[in-house]
């Protein structure tokens, strides 16, 4: 009887321990953001896994992590480099490798396994992998190497680099480490290596230069010829709309490594030197602003395989050029992300031949092409067509973003640009042998390869088309830095711009490691004093800076990322950038607190809606009232995130900061009766939603705001109160006059450039009028800043907040705001810990309102027009739960109902 009663609870323990390993999985692992990373030298990456369950309220309680240097000691557990034991726990993001010290190119596999609320554990995850970079300088054997050249002014041929080698015994892997001043392409073997574009990326150059790392293992073969193709981009190329080029150097260079590793233990390693050989090549010219010239005739084949005749090469020289500043690359590489097929061939009133896209884009048009030698195709990019529908590109100013091919004769030839890129939506063709077919040009786009997170959709087919306007400027602005467009001769990482989308953009995508690079040059680039240029990387050593709202990045941003990401780790990095833009703002405030026009030159509420257009009363926000207000915000954040990192004494100072910047804020800017001396939306939406309003005030305050709102039944905000609009508005229980904003169809409003066919956000409220005038000058139509109503698009209209004391999504707040006549709204976003749902309808008078919290996370409902209403509650099966509170419920999904009137 004894011994069936131990047997029985025996096999009951072992179900369950059987039943719940079923149930709690560990996928997902990543280190640093990136699946397998080859190249990383941080020397504690931080690790995170996601869990995976079917069951209700399923959490964390602990994990260990096992990591070896191959598979089979990460299996046996001999040899393991580190070894967690169990840690008590609910940190499953951003957990820092302690294990022992790594060295260069080595790779780490780690797995883990958690236990559950219930104690119960899990099996041990896949593995998953990380590879180290080359850590130290002098890891480096390679040398810098370059080409003789004479000095020019203008754009040079791109330079082809060579070298051949032999390989005589059997390889266990080979690792290719790659950088240049100037962009580069690697080849080995007569292919391109890797996917990547652009590279080495866009950085502060003189500061930091990326590499790459490349597992070429299965591309080498007994005789080898590696070689690059270097050309101008952002380092020697033309950038910024003065005209200028080469703000970083007037040498390209190219520095390669390559590490062979033989099954017999034995290595060995390919130095670029002066063995290596240079030479011009087809690459005519190639500029990221006027595009590339290339000559077919001028091909050299087989000059990237063994056996080519190189006699005709120079020798390259080396380059005495820092090797110090060669850092991992753990951003986001660009990629070719996707092609289109143009919609339509249309022959303008000019009788210009002209390719349309359908979409606007960045990247550039692979051409088909037949013909004899010497031929020359010339292709040009717009973004739109003018009042009589001919080709438009006055508003690209100086960038002629014209790519010209000149054919080699015979069979069918292609062509893509190597180191430029445009802005477009319509393609035109000149001189193109013959007819060109719609299947002869095809649209690649390319952008920073950021996993799609997140997508915001709706009843209203037209807010549909805003939210994928917005998710294509962001495309068309990630290209490795956050630009302020993509066409025009600028594309250049303005910080405002960055600042105010960045919220909108960490629902859209994954951009945390994107974001991660390039306020590293943020903080490299910022000056002695504080000041932050207004765009990064600096070309001009700060030609510009110290702006209100464009220098608020180096705080805002890294706020963001913690807050969408749970990333402790970036305000630690970021902090003394953070606070040095704080102490910058302070000290030239001085005793007053008040930041403004006096101290610096301020852009103010940019591009806001103007009196100068003709019907509209104009608003103008006073742009010292601006910059004591981002002074107020920029310190409250700080002392958040010194509070987050542990800097109390920090904390309570600038806590202490941002009071006193209030009060001075108060004295000046609001009177006794809440009114702000700029009675203007932005005024308010900064005053509200930075809280800079005395609490006795608010109320009248939100009174003028609405009121203005309604007088005007329109927004009159700009790139800085353009975000903050519709938010404050729902915080002030105002969602009708938000949703009257977000619906307005004509100028100004976010729906007026759909209703006229945008397929990407403006960068101006009327870059186009309804007659089909386009505004001379400064004119973009892909520029993402009042693509930042998408962050409330989610947050507000579909209900998925951020608790900030909880970030991450570690607890999330869930409080949907219906209204503006839409009948659903819905988000999905993969968040850090999984997937999470909210989303609403309204049918038959009454409301379903479905969330989906992943494992390892709570959440908190807030039902909009609930009251007292009787709620129904149901679970994934559609049984009926009985909860009597929506606070902190565990994962799993939900779905409330209730009458709707
Ligand atoms: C850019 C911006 C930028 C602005 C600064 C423009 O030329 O395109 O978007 O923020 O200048 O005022």
């Amino acid at each position: 009887m004894k011994v069936l009663r131990v047997f029985l609870i025996m096999s009951l323990v072992m179900f369950q321990a059987y039943r719940v390993s079923a149930q709690v999985r560990v996928e997902n692992l990543v280190c640093e953001y990136l699946t397998n990373p080859i190249g990383i030298d941080i020397a504690s990456p931080r690790l995170s896994w996601k869990l995976v369950s079917e069951d209700y309220s399923v959490s964390q309680a602990a994990y260990e992590i096992k990591a070896a240097l191959s598979v089979s000691e990460l299996k046996s557990g001999k040899n393991l480099v580190w070894k967690s034991g169990k840690v008590e726990s609910a940190q499953s993001v951003h957990v820092p490798y302690q294990g022992r010290p790594l060295a260069s190119h080595q790779r780490v596999y780690w797995k883990v396994r958690v236990w559950d609320q219930n104690g119960r554990v899990s099996r041990w995850s896949n593995h998953a992998y990380w590879e180290t970079g080359l850590l130290q300088a002098p890891d480096w054997k390679a040398n810098w190497i370059t080409m003789a050249e004479p000095k020019a002014d203008s754009s040079l041929p791109s330079q082809y680099y060579r070298k051949e080698f032999s390989v005589a015994k059997s390889i266990k892997s080979a690792r290719a480490y790659v950088s240049s001043l100037g962009l580069y392409q690697l080849h080995i073997n007569g292919k391109k290596v890797g996917e990547h574009l652009f590279t080495p990326g866009f950085t502060s150059y003189k500061k930091r230069i990326q590499y790459q790392v490349y597992d070429v293992t299965t591309m080498l073969s007994d005789q080898n010829a590696i070689g690059a193709i270097v050309g101008d981009g952002w380092y020697r190329g033309y950038l910024g709309w003065k005209g200028g080029r080469s703000y970083y150097g007037d040498q390209l260079s190219l520095i390669a490594q390559l590490h062979i590793e033989y099954k017999d233990g034995t290595a060995q390693v390919i130095n670029t030197d002066e063995d290596w050989k240079v030479s011009y090549g087809p690459i005519l010219k190639s500029d990221i602003y006027n595009g590339e010239q290339y000559d077919a005739r001028l091909e050299m084949p087989g000059w990237d395989q063994p056996g080519f005749d190189e006699s005709s090469w120079k020798s390259a020289v080396k380059l005495d050029h820092s090797k110090e500043i060669l850092v991992a690359t753990n951003g986001l590489p660009v990629k070719a992300i996707e092609e289109i097929k143009p919609i339509e061939k249309i022959i303008t009133p000019k009788g210009e031949v002209v390719f349309d896209l359908g979409q606007n884009i960045v990247g550039w048009a692979r051409l088909k092409v037949s013909g004899k030698p010497g031929d020359q195709v010339t292709l040009k990019f717009a973004e739109v067509l003018d009042k009589e529908g001919n080709f438009f590109t006055k508003n690209l100013r100086a960038a002629d973003a014209t790519d010209i091919y000149t054919l080699k004769g015979g069979k069918e030839e292609v062509f893509e640009p190597h180191f430029t890129f445009h802005g477009f939506r319509y393609i035109l063709v000149e001189g193109y042998p013959g007819t060109p077919a719609l299947d002869d040009i095809t649209g690649v786009v390319i952008h920073s390869d950021m996993a799609p997170t997140g997508n915001f959709s709706c009843s209203d087919s037209l807010i549909n088309q805003l939210q994928s306007n917005i998710r294509w400027s962001q495309r068309d602005n990630f290209l490795d830095i956050p630009t302020d467009c993509p066409q025009r001769d600028e594309r250049v990482g303005w910080t405002g711009d960055a600042q105010v989308f960045s919220m909108t953009a960490t629902f859209n995508f994954g951009v945390a490691p994107f974001y991660t690079k390039w306020l590293k040059d943020l903080a490299l680039d910022q000056q002695p004093d504080g000041e932050v240029p207004n765009v990064i990387p600096d070309m001009w050593d700060n030609h510009l800076g110290g702006t209100t709202a464009w220098g608020d990045a180096a705080v805002i941003v890294p706020w963001t990322i913690y807050q969408a990401y749970g990333d402790v780790g970036i305000l630690e990095e970021q902090y003394a950038s953070m606070k040095a833009w704080v102490d910058y703002m302070n000290n030239k405030s001085g005793d007053d607190f008040l930041w403004n026009q006096k101290r610096k030159h301020h852009w103010g509420d940019w591009l806001s809606f103007h009196s100068t257009n003709p019907g509209y009363s104009g608003a103008y926000t006073e742009k010292d009232l601006i910059a004591t207000a981002y002074f107020n915000y920029s310190a409250t954040i700080l002392s958040k995130a010194a509070a987050v990192i542990g800097k109390k004494k920090d904390a309570e100072y600038y806590k202490q900061l941002a009071d006193n910047v209030k009060k001075a804020f108060t004295k000046e800017y609001i009177t006794p009766n809440g009114r702000m001396v700029s009675h203007t939306q932005t005024a308010y939406a900064l005053g509200l939603s930075f809280d800079l309003i005395p609490d006795d005030l608010r109320e009248e305050s939100a009174r003028y705001f609405a009121e203005d709102v309604e007088s005007f039944k329109h927004l009159t905000t700009g790139f800085v109160g353009t975000p903050l609009l519709c938010k404050t508005l729902s915080d002030i229980d105002r969602d009708d006059l938000a949703f009257m904003l977000l619906n307005r169809k004509e100028y100004p409003g976010w729906l007026y450039p759909v209703t006229q066919g945008a397929t990407t956000i403006w960068e101006r409220w009327d870059a186009q009028r309804p007659d089909g005038t386009i505004i001379d000058g400064m004119n973009s139509f892909n520029h993402y800043a009042y693509g930042a109503i998408g962050e409330w698009l989610y947050s507000h209209v579909a209900g998925l907040q951020i608790d900030e004391n909880a970030p991450g999504y570690k607890h999330i707040l869930f409080g949907p705001h219906p209204g503006g006549g839409l009948t659903s709204a819905k988000v999905e976003f993969e968040s850090i810990y999984g997937k999470i749902v909210s989303s609403w309808r309204i049918e038959n008078g009454k409301i379903n309102y479905e969330i989906v919290l992943p494992p390892n996370t709570s959440g908190s409902v807030d039902l909009p027009g609930v009251g007292t209403k009787q709620v129904l509650v149901k679970d994934r099966a559609g049984k009926v739960l009985n909860l009597n509170r929506y606070e902190n419920l565990g994962s799993g999904k939900y779905v409330f109902s209730y009458d709707w009137d």
